[in-house]
């Protein structure tokens, strides 16, 4: 039993495999956090301290009491107008117009198997890998009620949370408010790490002492964004990759997101995340309830690198679905750096051709095939295929691309329109827009408004008369620009057009892949603009990045690899001098830093020496070769690439019979120091065979001094090493 509930103290404790979280129903149905850390026994009760604290003002029924105040206790659900005046959980805006709330206890239960939570993404479990604790809560006068979601999946030391907000009134509340999960720690020194970016330099890590004041994260662009990642770890001061206690926050949500951080007057803690409460009123009209998106946690006491593999491990076997969710992906040849707009099915099936002789298993058509669309400028929403450009059937170009032993992908973006379309000829009101105001263009496009069940329905169905097309195995799903001008002409509530966009997007894409459950989906936001874990649940990949080039990527997979597992890491070889930076860098090293993810290439092959083709060749056999490694193994961070004159990895497979360790040298100097790659994970008193160069190693000299790499001439050289497990003094 995880979940167990001791009625005499009111208290409920989740234990997973190494951590334990506790909370407390205390003599007034205040819901309040004891603890959440190592795994320990014992009642934490101990731990809430009780004192007369000036300005914290304290709930009626404290009477004279005045040293009771939510103020400075710790809380799962902390709620506005309770005299707490820290960053709340939630904000509700009553029937009589008045703001707030007041949640008390009524009951619980603990099930077997994990929730799930409907038309949102959620973890998933099987009924005896997973319990799930649901908390009620109400507030007697404004009849608002609240069951807390706790999930847990023990072995994977993964809980989840989120929360059902139901109108048990008779008129209208507003949600102003929702987050999934608060983690108060009474006491301790954190430090905040987030991943903040840009297009195309994505999730990039900072890390800062939590301080006085707030400190937030958040997204308004309607997707998660470049700029913030929604994901975030609280860890220890003192804690590194290898050490100490640390908290990662992941939010399943691809729109608004808030998170905070936040040190207090008695310098306790507290972290938020979940909805951002900017452009959210959501209407509540009677028994209508709305359902908070879910955060996942993760507690760590042995560092980053065993947090992120938690969480590497929950996303890659308890939220991607599908096919494809434990296979080996398609070597993918895509046709956008390769040709852009300019194609036609004769000179995609000439790419085909390349790529077949080269081993490559699939070709995806990028945008362009469809409607008007030479440029960015035009044909967004017109969703057929423009037999024209192509010179042929779509049918007949994926047969004959088939023909060639190539499987056949395809790009969408869906949510995009461009006012040049036919759509927008005859559905000008589909998109985000205040009537009698000109919209903020983004890539000289607008956005569907996907809030509305009939523009859903109208592009499902285009997008389904393509996909019947033929053989089509693979869908980008693209979407290339932030929301603006959130006003849709489908309802009168418009602080519900937010979400409801999202939920819009997530009911076409769980109709997707409930009707083609064979097609892999890839997301893609202007590459990794909406790289989140409630994008996972449905595309088990993402394109990581526009930016291709294999310097910076190491900085954007060593991000990534924070909150994701390299089986959703979207990466190509691109040619060089690269498109979005102008970069040169070797051949083999692209291929190295692509091997850290999907796979796949964004070249023309005919432009490539013969040198080149050849490597080519051999580097999908290796990526064969070190695929299943590579995709579930443990992934550990060798280096930290802002500080080190190297960017490395390694996957090391979990009974640690092999390893590949990834390397890349990020400077040259004249008269060059010796980098020494330091490993991690293997068990002491092994010898391990390098298979390149048939040498033996000691495992504890691998992980003291590191193996060192060559120094040698020229810039961005990489290696990749694979080691086996030869013996070990009597162990395995
Ligand atoms: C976005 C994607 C690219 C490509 C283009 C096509 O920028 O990230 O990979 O598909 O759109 O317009």
């Amino acid at each position: 039993m995880s979940i167990l509930f001791s009625e005499k103290e009111k208290v409920f404790t989740i234990h997973t495999k190494n951590s334990t979280y506790q909370m407390k129903v205390d003599a007034y149905g205040f819901l309040l956090h004891l603890y959440y850390g190592r795994r320990t026994e014992g009642c934490m009760d101990y731990l809430l301290h009780y004192a007369d604290r000036g300005f914290s003002g304290n709930p009626y029924d404290m009477d004279k009491d005045r040293t009771y105040s939510m103020d400075v206790l710790p809380q799962e659900l902390p709620c506005q107008a309770t005299g707490d005046y820290r960053s709340v959980s939630v904000i509700v805006k009553n029937t009589d117009g008045s703001y707030g709330c007041d949640f008390r206890y009524t009951g619980h239960r603990i099930v077997k198997g994990k929730y799930g939570l409907p038309g949102l993404p959620a973890v998933y479990a099987g009924e005896d890998e997973a319990q799930t604790l649901e908390i009620d809560l109400e507030d007697a006068s404004a009849k608002v009620k609240v069951t807390l979601f706790y999930g847990v999946l023990p072995e994977l030391d993964i809980l989840t949370r989120s929360a059902r907000i139901e109108n048990g009134g008779a008129g209208k509340i507003y949600l102003e408010k929702a987050q999934a999960a608060c983690l108060d720690w009474v006491g301790g020194d954190f430090d905040l790490i987030c991943f903040y970016g840009r297009h195309a330099m994505e999730r990039n890590v900072q890390r800062t002492p939590v301080a006085h004041g707030a400190q937030v994260i958040t997204s308004r662009r309607g997707t998660s964004s470049h700029q913030y990642n929604p994901m975030m770890i609280v860890a220890g001061r003192e804690t590194n990759e290898d050490a100490g206690s640390c908290y990662a926050m992941s939010f399943l949500y691809s729109g608004n997101f808030k998170g905070e951080v936040e040190r207090d007057q008695f310098h306790q803690t507290r972290a938020l995340l979940g909805l951002s409460d900017e452009l959210f009123s959501y209407p509540l009209e009677s028994g209508e309830a709305f359902f908070v998106p879910e955060v996942v946690l993760s507690y760590s006491g042995a560092g980053l690198s065993c947090l992120s593999q938690n969480l590497h491990k929950c996303f890659r076997t308890h939220l991607c679905r599908g096919k494809y969710r434990d296979q080996v992906r398609p070597v993918l040849l895509n046709s956008w750096e390769a040709s852009y707009f300019e194609f036609s099915g004769e000179s995609l099936y000439g790419l085909a051709k390349e790529a077949a002789e080269l081993g490559i298993e699939m070709l995806v058509m990028d945008d362009g095939w469809f409607g008007k669309r030479d440029d960015d400028f035009s044909g967004l929403g017109d969703w057929y295929v423009n037999e024209e450009k192509l010179g042929e059937p779509l049918g007949e170009l994926i047969g004959r691309i088939n023909g060639l032993g190539l499987k056949f992908g395809i790009w969408f973006e869906p949510e995009g329109i461009s006012e040049d379309s036919d759509l927008y000829r005859q559905h000008p009101d589909w998109v985000l827009a205040v009537p009698g105001r000109r919209p903020v263009r983004a890539r000289y496009q607008l956005v569907l408004d996907f809030s509305r069940k009939e523009v859903v329905d109208a592009l499902f169905e285009q997008m389904c008369a393509v996909l019947d097309q033929g053989n089509i195995e693979y869908v980008k799903w693209d979407m290339n620009r932030s929301l603006s001008d959130c006003f849709s002409q489908g309802t009168s509530d418009q602080g519900r057009v937010m979400h409801d966009y999202v939920l819009g997007l997530y009911d076409f894409l769980e109709r997707l892949v409930q009707r083609y459950p064979d097609i892999l989906l890839e997301g893609c936001s202007g590459g990794g603009g909406r790289f989140d874990a409630g994008m996972l649940y449905y595309t088990p990949q993402i394109w990581c990045s526009d930016n291709s080039d294999a310097r910076d990527r190491v900085d954007i997979q060593y991000g990534t690899s924070f909150g994701y597992p390299v089986s959703a890491v979207g990466s190509h070889v691109s040619a060089v001098p690269n498109h979005q930076n102008g970069r040169v860098t070797p051949f083999d090293t692209r291929a190295i830093v692509a091997m850290a993810g999907t796979f796949g290439y964004e070249l023309d092959p005919a432009k490539l020496t013969a040198e080149e083709k050849q490597s080519i060749r051999e580097q999908i056999r290796e990526y064969h070769r070190y695929a299943p490694l590579i995709l579930s193994g443990l992934y550990y961070r060798l280096t930290d690439p802002a500080v080190s004159e190297t960017g490395a990895w390694e996957f090391l497979a979990e009974d640690a019979s092999e390893l590949l360790v990834g390397a890349v040298m990020l400077e040259v100097h004249g008269n060059m120091t010796v980098n020494y790659i330091r490993l991690k994970g293997l068990p002491s008193g092994c010898l391990y065979e390098e298979t390149g160069s048939g040498k033996v190693y000691g495992s504890d000299a691998l992980m003291e001094t590191g193996i060192p790499l060559p120094v040698e001439m020229g810039e961005y050289r990489a290696y990749q090493m694979h080691f086996v497990r030869r013996s070990c003094e009597g162990k395995f």
